[in-house]
């Protein structure tokens, strides 16, 4: 049986990997931000996960505007990333894990998840930087993942609530994996920002701050917002908070917050980085 050890949270701006590759982890613009990963690299090295399930939204290099699923999870041996025209470097392919993807896939299903599977499924930023960032430096990464990508792109979106539960059903599958594997659930994007339009640039902290404060503990306080009010509150990428939310139902334990950064801007966005552990549920299980 794999256990979920926790997760992790982060944005995904492209720019940070801009920065990385000109070195510039201890400018004054970027210091704050890449200060925050460091207790993310310490909590790493001690917890040693396998594997790293990944919710992530594609933003047009392997989905775009003509096909593009709700849900859809990777299948493949191993993913790799294109220029998406941002002018950072293209990254190294991740490894993947078809065992555990096809038992998610059936999983998924069989709660009435009807997903997209992907035996071939190019990632994008939304998932190369946050493996960057959590995993400095190395060429051939530590990890397999597997990548679920969640559709924030094109409306209408899928509610807070059905991301949850979907996390929830992915969470549910890895502790009946008949493997035992640590796993490391990841959710990216956010927080609030906005990249175009009449409010582009748009940031709000106050609404951040009510997100960083429930994620943890009462993740059901959020899903009363409709996608349009997430629109008005966060911004129109915003949404990626989507990831957040299937992050969190994933955890099936009881998850505690052990770590925090929030920094405004890192480009047009608010970017924050949370660290959970997942406990207790191996107890459950056995009780
Ligand atoms: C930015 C943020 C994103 O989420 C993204 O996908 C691309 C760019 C930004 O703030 O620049
Ligand atoms: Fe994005």
């Amino acid at each position: 049986m794999s256990t979920i050890i926790g997760a992790v949270g982060t944005t995904h701006v492209p720019s940070i990997g801009k920065a990385i590759a000109e070195n510039k982890q201890n400018d004054p613009y970027w210091r704050p931000f890449f200060k925050g990963f460091d207790y993310v690299h310490h909590w790493l090295a001690v917890q040693k996960p396998d594997i790293v399930v990944v919710f992530y939204n594609d933003h047009g290099l392997n989905f775009f505007l003509d096909k593009l699923p709700t849900f859809a999870v990777g299948a493949a041996k191993e993913y790799r990333n294109e220029d998406e025209g941002w002018g950072i470097p293209v990254a190294h392919a991740l490894a993947g894990d078809p065992d555990l993807s096809w038992h998610l896939i059936n999983s998924l299903v069989a709660d009435e998840f009807d997903v997209t599977m992907c035996q071939e499924m190019l990632v994008d930023h939304a998932v190369t930087i946050p493996i960057a960032l959590m995993w400095p430096g190395e060429k051939s990464k530590p990890i397999k993942i597997v990548p679920v990508s969640i559709n924030t792109v094109q409306h209408p979106l899928p509610s807070l609530k059905r991301c949850l539960n979907l996390g929830r059903s992915v969470g549910r599958a890895i502790e009946r994996y008949g493997k035992e594997l640590r796993v490391l659930i990841v959710g990216t994007g956010g927080l609030s920002h906005q990249l175009d339009g009449k409010r582009a640039g748009f940031i709000n902290k106050h609404f951040d701050q009510l997100c960083m404060d429930k994620i943890a503990g009462d993740p059901e306080s959020l899903i009363g917002y409709s996608i349009h009010d997430w629109v008005e509150q966060a911004g129109a990428q915003g949404v990626e908070f989507l990831n957040w939310m299937a992050m969190r139902g994933a955890m099936t334990g009881h998850v505690t917050e052990v770590h925090r950064n929030y920094h405004i801007p890192i480009s047009n966005t608010a970017a924050a980085t949370m660290v959970f552990e997942n406990n207790g549920a191996a107890e459950r299980k056995a009780a």
